[in-house]
């Protein structure tokens, strides 16, 4: 080791001892933090809050990044709606009366937290290892959720961190939901959002506006029947929590010394899932969605399925015929061949592979059994369609769906079963015919099976490369 390289390191061993001995992770109500000078760092070192000037802007907002990345990426703001347009800025903790977390500049208050919980007089603001800044009791443990006086994690921008809840407090009435930027440089709230519609069967949905964008498709106990992004991987675990004081999204880390994160992206209008490379120092878009065509909300109208592989498009289901004759013309969605009957002589056509329709209007109960829940579909004539609520295991709850069904799109990952109201007539026809397609169906797979195995073999024996095996497979069987 020469000299200089002993310097180097020397240098960057006292660097980090430095950092180390000053930095903090908590402010108490005589301390502030200023523009230009101290910021706050959590105490494993991985979030830092200060003030900043996003892109090419000039105005000041305080913010927290991930301190050990260095491609900057600030996870939450502040101050998003009213930035400060010089260097005076200071953040601190005013207890006088009820706490509350101040901005100030030139003796303005530019941005406020308040909170909405009795507070003792003396309380501190802490930056916590998961990136939460949170205001609390000094006597109370740093970790105890419900002892917050108030909390970062609660108003979240536009990257939902690991531990943070996407959804709703349905005690207190706090919706958290992500938004955009409004661009690169402005990170007030954008057009783009995301969140948990309350409803039957809820529901995660981005919205453009007020317009709903997309949608995720019900959760099925273990994934949502159309989103990749929200999925479990190698990385992530997830949890979708629906009880009567709850209802919200969060995931966690397998791999905690890993960052990944979901972001609304306001450039390309999608909700990206990152994960830090150290290999490459750069993030990582491990999925996205919308994906492509078929992902726009809606647009193969009702009891339309959109199939990505497919010309036309948009196809009727089983039982259905276009609305409109017009070539190609398929936004007015598909019409019943038969009409209902309305009666207990209607019966169901099972679908599967699917992300099933929206669910705004719908019902659900966590203790039927599929064969009450058809019974209870049939004895509402506004009921089109049904299914379990949860897939694990052999299959529980019941979830129907009343009026039109929409937004339903061929999904080759999805295994849950959706039963389709039929009048009595549509599966006497069927009966027929269908027992031969069934046979020729398997038929054409078996010999497909063959003749893709015997080419895989010929592949990997001559050595030249791999192939993928696409899984895809349409299944409706009449259910009576
Ligand atoms: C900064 O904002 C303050 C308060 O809104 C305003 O009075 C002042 O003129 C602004 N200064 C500049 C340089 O824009
Ligand atoms: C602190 O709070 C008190 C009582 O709510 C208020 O009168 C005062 O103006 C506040 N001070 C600042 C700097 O916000
Ligand atoms: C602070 O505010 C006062 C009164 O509003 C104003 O006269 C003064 O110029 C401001 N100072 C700065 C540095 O903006
Ligand atoms: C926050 O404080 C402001 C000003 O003191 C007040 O008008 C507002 O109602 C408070 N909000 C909540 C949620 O307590
Ligand atoms: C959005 O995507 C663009 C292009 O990939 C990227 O440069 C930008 O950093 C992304 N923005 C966010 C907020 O992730
Ligand atoms: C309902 O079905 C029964 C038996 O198939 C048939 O007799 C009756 O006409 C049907 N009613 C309607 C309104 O379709
Ligand atoms: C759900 O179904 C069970 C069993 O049929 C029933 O006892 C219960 O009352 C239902 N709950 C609701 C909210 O309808
Ligand atoms: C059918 O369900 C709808 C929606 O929940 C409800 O408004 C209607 O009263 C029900 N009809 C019957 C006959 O139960």
């Amino acid at each position: 080791m020469d000299i200089l390289s002993f310097l180097l390191i020397s240098l960057k061993l006292l660097f980090f001892f430095y950092e180390f001995a000053f930095a903090i992770d908590s402010i108490s109500s005589s301390e502030s933090i200023r523009d230009g000078g101290t910021t706050l760092v959590s105490v494993d070192g991985r979030f830092e809050l200060g003030f900043f000037s996003p892109g090419s802007s000039k105005n000041r907002y305080v913010g927290i990044w991930y301190k050990k990345v260095p491609v900057k990426t600030v996870v939450w703001v502040a101050n998003r709606i009213n930035p400060i347009n010089d260097s005076s800025g200071v953040l601190m903790i005013n207890s006088t009366g009820s706490p509350v977390v101040v901005m100030m500049q030139n003796k303005t208050v530019v941005w406020s937290a308040n909170s909405t919980k009795e507070g003792k007089s003396s309380v501190v603001l802490q930056l916590l290892n998961s990136g939460n800044l949170v205001l609390r009791d000094e006597q109370s443990s740093g970790d105890r959720f419900s002892s917050y006086l108030w909390q970062s994690f609660d108003y979240p921008c536009d990257t939902l961190l690991p531990e943070m809840k996407l959804g709703w407090d349905l005690k207190t009435g706090l919706e958290r939901r992500l938004s955009s930027w409004k661009s690169p440089d402005d990170p007030s709230p954008g057009d783009f959002t995301c969140g948990v519609e309350l409803q039957g069967n809820p529901e995660i949905f981005m919205w453009k506006g007020s317009n709903k964008f997309y949608r995720d498709g019900p959760w099925n106990g273990i994934t949502f029947s159309g989103s990749p992004d929200l999925s479990h991987n190698s990385i992530v675990e997830l949890n979708f929590v629906n009880n009567e004081d709850e209802l919200f999204y969060t995931f966690n880390l397998v791999d905690k010394s890993m960052f990944s994160i979901i972001v609304m992206n306001i450039t390309r209008y999608l909700r990206e899932r990152l994960t830090w490379s150290e290999t490459t120092q750069n993030w990582n878009v491990d999925s996205y969605v919308p994906r492509d065509y078929c992902d726009s909300y809606g647009v193969c109208g009702a009891y339309g399925n959109c199939i990505t592989t497919q010309s036309p498009i948009c196809q009727c289901l089983e039982g259905f015929k276009p609305k409109s004759t017009g070539y190609r013309d398929w936004s007015e969605g598909c019409v019943r061949n038969k009409a209902l009957n309305y009666s207990k002589l209607d019966g169901f056509i099972k679908f599967n592979r699917l992300k099933l329709p929206e669910a705004t209007n719908s019902w659900v109960n966590k203790s039927m059994n599929l064969e009450q829940c058809r019974v209870k579909c049939l004895e509402n004539s506004s009921c089109m369609a049904y299914s379990n609520l949860d897939i694990r295991g052999r299959g529980n709850g019941c979830a129907i769906w009343f009026g039109e069904l929409i937004d339903i799109k061929q999904n080759s990952n999805n295994v849950q079963d959706l039963f389709i109201r039929m009048s009595a007539s549509e599966l006497g026809t069927k009966e027929g015919p269908k027992m031969k397609i069934v046979v020729i169906v398997t038929t054409t797979a078996a010999v497909a099976g063959v003749l893709l195995v015997g080419y895989y073999i010929y592949k990997s024996r001559t050595n030249l490369g791999n192939i993928t095996l696409f899984a895809f497979t349409k299944q409706s069987t009449l259910d009576q």
